[in-house]
């Protein structure tokens, strides 16, 4: 069985059902994603544009080496490469389309090399030389991590990287609870649509006979945890079969699958966590218009 199958296995036998977010991302989810991007609900994209775009020239020179975790398009990457003119540029990520997309994007602004990988086993493939590395977290993907991953996630990042390396990483803030929603529920349904993939890339590639129109998106907010949730909701009893995981899995009515956590942070945390991972901040950047905070840290 492989790992996607095991996961799904592993995760529809819990008592809340739960997928890891990361199988979003085949090529339909790719293509999704960069449409939520650009809705005029998910202003998150935006924010770290316009923050990158203003502030890219305030970074230190010294990289000749860039790495980006979960580049997708790499779309926003392109700010930092024509500030800092690297020689060579690392995007790390499990979408093959995705970094197809970005290698050809931004092939003109440095060497491109490519790393079909998940986040910490992509950054153990990249060469190191000696020179200062930057490594890039844009987007807010931090967020995806529930705070107790997130943590050792941040550890085992600085423990592959070497004192002088440095990280840009996005932290999307909180704001009203009808904003935060709307960001991950918009009303031309795309994001409904990158959600309800999920179940159709388990039916296309582990053999599932999930019926999507028998789901919903539904996107909550925890305001104890922080954090948005997305779910797909059973919208009556019924029993799906996946045949590669050997799996038969039977909703009520009402019941949901938990597919994605995006948390929210307050500013003032940010300090905390990259201290506790053994970073200092060198420089913090928050948008005006989205609450968004672009993160300097250097590995102390
Ligand atoms: C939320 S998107 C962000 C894309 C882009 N950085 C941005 O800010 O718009 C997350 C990206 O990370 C990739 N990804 C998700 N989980 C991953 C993992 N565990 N390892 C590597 N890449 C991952 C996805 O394929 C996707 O391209």
């Amino acid at each position: 069985m492989n790992e996607f199958a095991c996961d799904v296995r592993n995760g529809l036998s819990k008592p809340q059902k739960e997928l890891p977010s990361k199988y979003l991302y085949d090529e339909l989810g790719s293509a999704l994603f960069d449409a939520i991007t650009v809705l005029p609900e998910y202003g998150l994209t935006r924010a770290d544009q316009r923050l990158l775009e203003t502030h890219a020239a305030d970074l230190p020179r010294e990289f000749c080496a860039v790495a980006e975790f979960g580049s997708g398009s790499g779309r926003k990457t392109r700010a930092v490469l024509e500030a800092l003119s690297p020689q060579r540029y690392y995007p790390i990520d499990l979408s093959a389309r995705a970094l197809e997309n970005c290698s050809n994007a931004l092939a003109g602004l440095a060497r491109v090399e490519p790393v079909e990988a998940t986040y910490l086993n992509g950054l153990d493939r990249v060469p190191r030389n000696g020179e200062p590395v930057l490594l890039l977290f844009l987007g807010s993907t931090i967020g995806n991590f529930d705070a107790r991953c997130r943590g050792d996630f941040l550890r085992q990042v600085r423990s592959r990287l070497r004192t002088g390396d440095a990280m840009l990483i996005g932290f999307d803030l909180v704001k009203p609870v009808e904003q935060m929603l709307e960001a991950y529920d918009d009303p031309t349904g795309v994001t409904a649509s990158f959600n309800l993939n999920l179940l159709g890339r388990i039916n296309r590639e582990l053999g599932g006979d999930f019926d999507q129109r028998a789901f919903a998106h539904e996107a909550r907010y925890d305001p104890e945890a922080r954090r948005i949730e997305m779910h797909l909701r059973s919208l009556r009893d019924q029993v799906a079969s996946i045949r590669d995981a050997a799996v038969e899995c039977r909703f009520r009515a009402g019941e949901s699958i938990w597919t994605e956590s995006s948390h929210k942070f307050q500013p003032e945390e940010i300090c905390e966590i990259a201290r506790a991972a053994g970073f200092e901040i060198e420089a913090q950047w928050v948008d005006e218009q989205w609450p968004f905070a672009e993160s300097f840290w250097r590995a102390a």
